[in-house]
């Protein structure tokens, strides 16, 4: 299987996995094994979607690993879609969301932090392609693997820090529920945003940047039950808050932003850089990587940094890569130890073959090793 863009899709390929709608039924908008015709390809297009999974004959046996199972996936979506709705009364109302409300979500967050902890795999390919327009649930829904497994690996290294700064391995599970209910709702406050602002395609203007950046306190105060944990409230509250400063709504920088929301910082915007948005096109993994790298002890708190950098890598398998030699292929498989440097299934004329790239050091990848600081940057708009 290998990622392709839709406009070099031929014709009669088939899908190799299911394009996910972002609809609130969880319901994908194309299964795996369609055969693309150029009416789905247009139908894609229309929808926003630049890139798909194809299965062919060059790239057979090599399968990305994914985070959550297909039947997770569409309950967490579902989940949050009917927790948001919920929200949306209350919000017209100008009532808190009731602890009650969010319970089906904690069991979702729950049974993801469980699916997460038996994952031994790394080097994932995160994230699932889907529909600009269905953006902040599937966002919500892959910011919260992202962030759970990072949570559980950062845990389970050093301890979780408590309420009186010690390091604990007491109820880490428990803990991890809690990071990923927060992950599934940080977005929440969202709601209080006018769609205009939310949707616009091009730059926002001051005023419309001031609507948007009051979404954390808007989703704290949606959330402000007593019932409901504060470290759910304050991975919502603080998931723009910068490692330096200069976040919002609170400007804390480092030890003052607490340890979940440093972790939801970078599964953020890791996952609005590699997603399609109304206003700018899914980045590239390694765009995202390299991102996340260039912010280590600047935007985001180096650790954080460090267990995502063992975790996510910049060629993932089944995506498209490119040699400084004039070779090119598709990424393979991840080696542990080398997560930078993939096995590639070299493509060209003749009969496809695999190069290590941990053998040969001196075959850059291009647009990776051999090229300076991108000028990439933070989207504003995560
Ligand atoms: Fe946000």
């Amino acid at each position: 299987m290998r990622l392709i863009p839709l406009n070099r899709v031929p014709d009669g390929a088939t899908l190799g996995k299911d394009v996910a709608s972002g609809r609130a039924d969880g319901m994908p908008l194309l299964r795996r094994g369609t055969t693309l015709t150029p009416k789905f390809v247009g139908a894609l297009l229309k929808a926003g979607i630049h890139a798909v999974y194809i299965d062919d004959e060059e790239t057979r046996g090599i399968d990305p690993a994914t985070v959550l199972s297909d039947e997770t996936r569409s309950a967490a979506t579902a989940a949050v879609s009917r927790a948001f709705e919920t929200a949306s009364g209350a919000l017209a109302a100008g009532q808190p969301l009731s602890a009650e409300a969010i319970g089906e979500l904690e069991a979702v967050a729950a049974r993801m932090a469980e699916e997460i902890a038996e994952i031994n795999d790394f080097a994932l390919a995160l994230g699932d392609l889907s529909a600009a327009d269905g953006y902040t649930l599937q966002h919500s829904v892959d910011v919260a693997a992202l962030g759970l497994l990072v949570g559980q690996r950062l845990f389970k290294y050093r301890g979780y820090t408590d309420y009186m700064g010690r390091q604990s391995w007491q109820r880490i599970d428990q803990r991890l529920t809690r990071l990923g209910l927060g992950l599934l709702l940080h977005d929440i406050g969202k709601l209080a945003v006018p769609q205009e602002i939310l949707n616009k395609p091009g730059k926002l203007d001051p005023a419309e940047w001031e609507i948007m950046k009051t979404h954390p306190v808007a989703g704290t105060e949606l959330l402000r039950s007593d019932l409901i944990s504060p470290l759910i409230k304050v991975v919502v509250r603080s998931h723009h808050e910068r490692w330096e400063g200069g976040g919002y709504p609170d400007d804390k920088s480092e030890g003052e932003i607490h340890e979940l929301a440093r972790i939801a910082a970078v599964a953020d915007v890791y996952d609005a850089v590699t997603s399609e948005r109304v206003y700018a096109p899914a980045r590239p993994p390694h765009v995202g990587v390299r991102i996340i790298r260039e912010g280590r002890g600047t935007a985001f708190d180096a650790e954080v940094v460090d267990i995502f950098s063992q975790i996510v890598a910049p060629f993932p398998a089944g995506n498209p890569i490119e040699l400084n030699d004039g070779r090119s292929g598709v990424v393979s498989e991840v080696v542990e130890g080398q997560i930078d440097r993939p096995i590639v299934r070299v493509l060209g004329d003749g009969a496809p073959y695999e190069l290590d790239l941990g053998e040969h050091p001196d075959v850059l990848i291009t647009g990776w090793e051999d090229m300076d600081p991108t000028g990439d940057r933070i989207p504003a708009r995560a």
